[in-house]
C-alpha cells in the first residue's frame, strides 16, 4: 500500500517545522523532520572533532546514525545512543553547520534511504529543503513557503528566546541570509520548489491561517 505524503520546504523561518507538526497532528500521520538529521550529523562531527567537509568520514557517520525520534506535542525529539538532543541540536551553530555538512554530496547520499524510511501507512508529513524535490518527488501534495527575510530573522530569534538561547537579530539575520546563500547555491539538492509546487509567501500570515490553507489543499486532493 502506498502512503500518501506532504512535503513542506522553504528556508529556515517561514514556519515550515510548526506548519509540519501541526499537519501530523491534524492527519494523525508520521513525521520527517529531515532537518534534524543533518543537525545530527553536526552536532557528531564537532563533538568527534571531524571537519566539517570531511566528506567520507560524515558520510560514514550519517549512515550509521543510532537515532531515535518521537513526537512530543509541540516538537519534534531527536535521542542519539540514550541521549536527549532534542534542544542542543537546535542552536544556531548547530544549524550553521547543518547547512555546511548538507552541501556534502556523500552525506546527502547517505541519508537518502534513511529519509525514504519515514514513509509509512497511513502517511507522511516532511518537511526541510529537498523533500519535494529529490527525497520524495511523488509526493501528493508539495508545500513550498518564504517570507522576507526581516520576517524569518525575527520569527527565528522569538523561537531561540522561548527556548532560552541568548541570541543578537543583527547576527542572527547575518546568519539567517549566509545559510539561504548556501543551502541554495550548492550542488546538489538545492534549496529551490519542486516544479509542481505550491507557493505560500508567509511573510503576512500566521501558523493558524497557513495551516488552513494547506488543509483545504490536501482537501482538495482527497488526502484527508
Ligand atoms: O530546517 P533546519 O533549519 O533544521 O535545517 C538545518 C540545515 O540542514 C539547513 O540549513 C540545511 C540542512 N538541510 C538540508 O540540507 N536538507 C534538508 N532536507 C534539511 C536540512
Amino acid at each position: 500500500m502506498r502512503a500518501p505524503t506532504i512535503t513542506i520546504d522553504g528556508p529556515g523561518g517561514t514556519g515550515k517545522g510548526t506548519l509540519a507538526l501541526r499537519m501530523t497532528r491534524r492527519t494523525g500521520w508520521h513525521l520527517l523532520d529531515s532537518g534534524a538529521l543533518y543537525r545530527v550529523v553536526a552536532y557528531q562531527a564537532r563533538r568527534l572533532g571531524i571537519a566539517l567537509d570531511a566528506a567520507v568520514e560524515l558520510a560514514t557517520i550519517a549512515a550509521a546514525l543510532p537515532l531515535e525520534f518521537g513526537g512530543a506535542e509541540d516538537r519534534v525529539q531527536v535521542w542519539l545512543e540514550g541521549q536527549d538532543l532534542s534542544d542542543e541540536i537546535r542552536r544556531e551553530a548547530i544549524g550553521d553547520a547543518a547547512s555546511k555538512v548538507g552541501a556534502l554530496p556523500a552525506v546527502r547520499a547517505a541519508l537518502l534511504a534513511r529519509q525514504r524510511e519515514f514513509l509509512r501507512p497511513p502517511g507522511l508529513v516532511a518537511d526541510g529543503r529537498d523533500m519535494g524535490t529529490v527525497v520524495f518527488p511523488a509526493a501528493e501534495l508539495k508545500i513550498y513557503l518564504t517570507a522576507s527575510p526581516e520576517v524569518r530573522a525575527e520569527r527565528r530569534y522569538k523561537q531561540l528566546k522561548q527556548k532560552g538561547i541568548d541570541v543578537n537579530l543583527a547576527r542572527l539575520s547575518e546568519d539567517i541570509s549566509t545559510r539561504d546563500r548556501r543551502d541554495e547555491q550548492r550542488d546538489v539538492s538545492p534549496l529551490q520548489p519542486a516544479s509542481d509546487a505550491i507557493i505560500l509567501d508567509t511573510t503576512a500570515l500566521d501558523i493558524a491561517t497557513v495551516e488552513e490553507s494547506v488543509k483545504a489543499l490536501a482537501q482538495a486532493r482527497g488526502l484527508v
